[in-house]
């Protein structure tokens, strides 16, 4: 008899009702965030988050959303660049890890679902690897759309559900085994890490992503993978 299928701790994509859950365990795992990040991604992420940077052009000098900022590695990265900063994210505890990183930032504490931020305030957002673990990402994708002015850049740098066998071998492997046994070891809350790799294994393509962008507006969309071929990155453009 095959046995049941282990069912996940946090529910992942597709259900609207789990933003509590995912809520709680940022706030449980937020002490180790930082050192757990380093460690499973042996500092590869920050190269990344360059490259989003860049992705981003002169957008990055004007006014600036970090969208889920969790511990605010994308603010810091940006505060001595953006004419003004704002790092978005519903968990306090995450964001109060990393308010050193970036002192001029605005904080706002919301749901990216619902942004109390004005209409057109942004010319760029950016969003490292926090729009997966959003209920109903088309809503976060729509509300980016809204805050950002004509010709503003949407960047988002996630894992994405791998589309070929070398990605999925690598995503596999990687969260199957390393994802717990280093989240367990460093933040001490193996389940929390194994919901990140379930997260991954349940969200959409990066494809299936760039049509959301489509679809809530975007006019211009591309992406491609990172090197390794785990994370990948998408490109969105409002029209002017
Ligand atoms: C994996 S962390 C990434 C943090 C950071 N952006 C980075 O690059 O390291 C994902 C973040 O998304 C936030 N998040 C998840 N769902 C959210 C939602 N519905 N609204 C706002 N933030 C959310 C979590 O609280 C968490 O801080």
């Amino acid at each position: 008899m095959t046995p049941a299928p282990e069912a996940p701790l946090v529910p992942v994509a597709g259900d609207p009702t789990r933003a509590p859950a995912v809520r709680d365990m940022f706030a449980r795992i937020a002490t180790g965030y930082d050192r757990a990040n380093a460690l499973m991604s042996l500092g590869i992420d920050r190269a990344w988050r360059n490259i989003a940077i860049r992705e981003l052009g002169p957008t990055a000098d004007g006014d600036v959303l970090d969208l889920c900022a969790g511990t605010m590695d994308f603010s810091g990265m940006l505060k001595d660049r953006a004419r003004s900063l704002t790092a978005l994210d519903f968990c306090q505890e995450m964001l109060d890890r990393g308010r050193h990183k970036a002192p001029n930032a605005r904080i706002v504490c919301a749901d990216a679902r619902e942004m109390p931020l004005q209409d057109s305030g942004f010319n760029a957002a950016v969003a490292g690897f926090g729009v997966r673990n959003v209920p109903e990402p088309e809503r976060a994708v729509a509300e980016t759309f809204r805050v950002l002015r004509p010709g503003g850049v949407f960047v988002v740098v996630d894992f994405f559900r791998p589309t070929t066998w070398f990605a999925r071998f690598l995503a596999g492997t990687y969260n199957r085994v390393m994802l717990p046994l280093v989240g367990g070891l460093v933040a001490g809350d193996a389940s929390a890490y194994r919901y990140l790799a379930d997260s991954m294994a349940a969200w959409t393509d990066r494809e299936g992503f760039q049509t959301m962008c489509r679809n809530s507006g975007f006019a211009e969309v591309t992406g491609r993978e990172l090197f390794p071929p785990v994370a990948s990155i998408v490109i969105a453009r409002k029209a002017l």
